[in-house]
């Protein structure tokens, strides 16, 4: 059956994890400064520092499920806690850093950023070393840089903030970047079905593949993104209106266009459609797809029956809520 999750508690901002995500719209052309929409999920990376004499640490440990472990891959987590320790004055200082990751791995929902949110929350608090949510976005953000290359910035943003925020880093290249970020508020929850493939595939791999298609024809890709921006800003009005079917209508658009940047897969195809046939509003790919995670907004009530549907087809799938 469905995993409810448990919904952020804005209450718990200071305690050590990092949340998860989904994109609602707007994945990739963020890449290349145009907006989109985020939101939080329940799953979480938790981290916990304790004492060790001498050297750095890092144990992750295998969360109930096989599909939990090890969420960014090899001697990445070891890279990220090592520029954390580094940056925030205590590099060579002893310490074993347990993390806690559960948040599927390489499926698009913003692991990578979640574990360096846990681990920087974790590291700070045992070493009684004051840091604002900011701070660790911005050092979160260098994380991604070398778990990603070019990322946007949105993932580690909702992962230390945990709200649902409209996102636009107009200026990626510079270090000075300071993001665009504004909430968004609902009038009620809206909820929304995840369907994973069970494929794995690195956010790296999508963006690269994007990157190499916008240097052979930058002026058609460009073009794509700026239509994506389109659906994203009318999406804000459709999530502050609580408008579920201009919602469901901006969400397919903004799949096919993800087709057309071919970063969609049979499987997360096979997914969009059960979605639709069982009655959902709107269903696309939501992260760096190939693979990964899907998400369905559905009419009031009928989301039970689309997560049904997408299990009967063979998928694991969560609920969550925007609020
Ligand atoms: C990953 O959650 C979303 C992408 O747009 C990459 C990024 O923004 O860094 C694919």
């Amino acid at each position: 059956s469905a995993v409810a999750m448990p919904e952020p508690d804005p209450a718990e901002h200071s305690a050590s994890f990092g949340y998860g995500k989904i994109i609602l719209l707007g994945e990739h052309s963020v890449v290349y400064g145009r907006h989109a929409i985020a939101t939080p999920i329940g799953l979480t990376i938790q981290a916990e520092v304790t004492h060790q004499e001498h050297g750095t640490e890092l144990v992750i440990a295998r969360w109930d499920t096989d599909a939990a472990y090890d969420p960014i891959g090899a001697g990445l987590a070891e890279q990220v806690t090592a520029l954390i320790a580094e940056r925030l004055g205590l590099a060579g200082k002893g310490m074993r850093v347990d993390v806690f990751p559960h948040l599927p791995r390489a499926s698009g929902l913003g692991a990578s950023a979640a574990l360096a949110v846990a681990i920087i929350r974790a590291i700070a608090d045992r070493f009684g070393l004051a840091i604002s949510d900011s701070e660790v976005s911005s050092l979160a953000f260098e994380c991604e840089r070398i778990v990603h290359g070019t990322p946007s910035g949105i993932d580690n943003t909702v992962a230390t903030f945990g709200r649902s925020i409209l996102f636009r880093n107009p200026n990626m290249a510079s270090d000075a970047a300071a993001p665009e970020i504004a909430d968004i508020v609902t009038p009620g929850p809206i909820q929304i079905v995840i369907g994973l493939t069970g494929v794995r595939s690195l956010t790296s791999h999508t963006v690269g593949i994007v990157r190499a298609a916008w240097e052979k024809n930058p002026a058609r890709y460009e073009a794509i993104f700026s239509q994506i921006d389109e659906l994203v800003l009318a999406g804000v009005g459709a999530l502050r209106r609580g408008d579920l079917a201009e919602l469901g209508d901006l969400m397919n658009m903004n799949h096919g266009l993800l087709g057309a940047l071919q970063v969609s897969s049979p499987e997360l195809e096979t997914l969009v459609g059960v979605a639709r046939r069982a009655g959902a509003l709107g269903a696309k790919l939501t992260g760096g797809g190939g693979g990964g995670a899907m998400i369905a907004v559905t009419e009031p009530g009928a989301a039970e029956s689309v997560g049904s549907a997408m299990r009967q087809a063979g998928f694991v799938t969560y609920l969550t809520e925007i609020r």
